[in-house]
C-alpha cells in the first residue's frame, strides 16, 4: 500500500521560476457576534512568473478569504503577502481601512475579477472600463484608447457604449475581465469568475483567461470549486481545507504523487475487484509511457491475465494523460515483481484497496456537495 508522504503532498514547487506571489504563515481570524472564526490557518502559497494555479476546496475552506489577504482586501491576521517582489502586508491599509499610496500603487498591479461582476450598473462598459484608471488619475483620453484597446482584446470592441443591463453574464464578465486589466497588471487573482455562467459560456472564459495568460505573460490565480477549471487551463494547483493547504504543486507533480488527493479527483477511476485474493491497482499515464503498450508486456513477461476496471484519457494541463485501473490475480504480495516491472516503466502505480476506492469516490462527492 502506497501511504500519501506528508512531505511530498505538501511540496509547494520547483525550485524553477520566479515566485510572483508569496504567502508566509498566512492566518486570518474573524471576530463574528463575539466568536472567532479562523478562515486561514497557516498558508503557504507559492505562485511562479507566468503561471495559472488554481486553489480548489469545500465551501467555507477559506479560498476567498485567501485571495482577499492576497491583494489585502482583508489585512492577515499573521503572515505575510507578497506580490511582485512588494510585501503588501508591510504597507499601511487595507483590510477595510483606506490604502496608503503605496498600497494603492502595488495593488494596481493586482487585478482582480468577481463571480457577480461587480459592474456599475449606471455606467456604460467603456465608463466602467475607465474607472480604475480615473482613480489612478490617468488622463481622459489616454482612459479611452486604454478602455478600448482592452474591449478589443477581450472580444467586445462593439459594446462600448452599451449598459451592463444589456449584456450576457458571459459579456459582463469579459467587462470585469477588461477592467481588472486596466492598470497592466502582473497578476490577476480571479474569485470563481465563472460559477455564475453556464458551461459553454465558461469554457470561453476560462480560453480568455489562457489566452491572456499566453499572450501577456499575465500570472492567474483563481479559486474555483470545478475541478473542471483546474483541469482545462490550471498549470499547478493546490487542495484547501479548513484552512491549510493541504497539497499543492504543478499538476504534472500531483499526477505522479502517490495518495494525492487532487490527482484522483482529476482522474476519478472506479471499479471493484471481481473477487477475493485479487491485486487492484491505479496506473496513471503521462509522458512517454502514454504510449507503450505496457499492459500487454506485463501480460505477456509474467503470463498473467489482466483485466481493466476502469479507465479514464483525458488532455490536462495541455498534456495527454490517462489513468487505468488494473486487476491483476493473486494478493499485493503475490504481484510485488509486476507491479515493480509498471513502475520501472516510469508508470504512476498507487496500489488501490476496497476501502481507499470507496474513499476516492467519497472525497469526489465531498467537493460536489461543497459546490452546491
Ligand atoms: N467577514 C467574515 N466574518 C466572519 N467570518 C467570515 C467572514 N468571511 C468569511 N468568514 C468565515 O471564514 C470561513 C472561510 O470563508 P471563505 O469565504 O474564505 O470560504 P470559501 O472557501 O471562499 O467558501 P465558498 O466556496 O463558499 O465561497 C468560513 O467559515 C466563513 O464563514
Ligand atoms: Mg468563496
Amino acid at each position: 500500500m502506497n501511504a500519501p508522504c506528508p512531505a511530498q503532498l505538501r511540496r509547494a514547487l520547483d525550485s524553477d521560476g520566479n515566485p510572483v506571489i508569496t504567502t508566509s504563515g498566512l492566518t486570518k481570524v474573524y471576530q463574528s457576534r463575539g466568536r472567532e472564526v479562523t478562515a486561514l490557518d497557516g498558508v503557504d502559497l507559492h505562485v511562479r512568473e507566468g503561471e495559472v494555479y488554481g486553489v480548489i476546496g469545500q465551501s467555507g475552506a477559506g479560498k476567498s478569504s485567501l485571495i482577499r489577504c492576497v491583494n489585502l482586501l482583508e489585512r492577515p491576521t499573521t503572515g505575510t503577502v507578497t506580490v511582485d517582489g512588494v510585501d503588501l502586508t508591510a504597507l499601511a491599509g487595507g483590510g477595510g481601512r483606506r490604502a496608503g499610496k503605496e498600497l494603492r500603487q502595488a495593488r494596481s498591479r493586482i487585478g482582480m475579477v468577481f463571480q457577480h461582476f461587480n459592474l456599475l450598473s449606471s455606467r456604460t462598459v467603456q465608463a466602467n472600463i475607465e474607472l480604475p484608471l480615473e482613480i489612478l488619475g490617468v488622463s481622459g483620453r489616454e482612459r479611452s484608447r486604454k478602455a478600448l484597446e482592452l474591449l478589443d482584446l477581450v472580444g467586445l470592441a462593439d459594446k462600448a457604449k452599451a449598459y451592463p443591463g444589456q449584456l450576457s453574464g458571459g459579456q459582463k464578465q469579459r467587462v470585469g475581465i477588461a477592467r481588472a486589466l486596466a492598470g497592466d497588471p502582473k497578476v490577476l487573482l480571479s474569485d470563481e469568475a465563472t460559477s455564475a455562467l453556464d458551461p459553454e459560456t465558461t469554457r470561453s472564459i476560462l480560453q480568455l483567461l489562457r489566452d491572456l495568460n499566453r499572450q501577456l505573460g499575465l500570472t492567474v490565480l483563481l479559486i474555483t470549486h470545478e475541478m473542471d477549471v483546474v483541469k482545462s487551463i490550471c498549470d499547478s494547483a493546490a487542495l484547501m481545507k479548513k484552512g491549510r493547504i493541504t497539497e499543492s504543486g504543478t499538476v504534472s507533480e500531483l499526477l505522479a504523487t502517490p495518495g494525492s488527493e487532487l490527482a484522483a479527483e482529476l482522474f476519478p477511476v472506479s471499479g471493484d475487484p471481481t473477487g477475493e485474493d485479487r491485486t487492484v491497482v491505479d496506473v496513471t499515464f503521462h509522458g512517454e509511457a502514454a504510449t507503450q503498450p505496457v499492459i500487454s508486456q506485463l501480460s505477456r513477461t509474467y503470463n498473467i491475465d489482466i483485466s481493466i476496471l476502469g479507465a479514464a484519457m483525458d488532455t490536462v494541463a495541455g498534456r495527454q494523460v490517462g489513468r487505468m485501473r488494473i486487476e491483476l490475480p493473486g494478493r499485493y504480495e503475490d504481484n510485488v515483481v509486476p507491479v515493480g516491472f509498471l513502475r520501472e516503466r516510469g508508470l504512476q502505480v498507487d496500489v488501490v484497496e476496497a476501502a481507499d476506492a470507496a474513499g476516492v469516490v467519497a472525497a469526489a462527492e465531498l467537493i460536489k456537495e461543497g459546490a452546491k
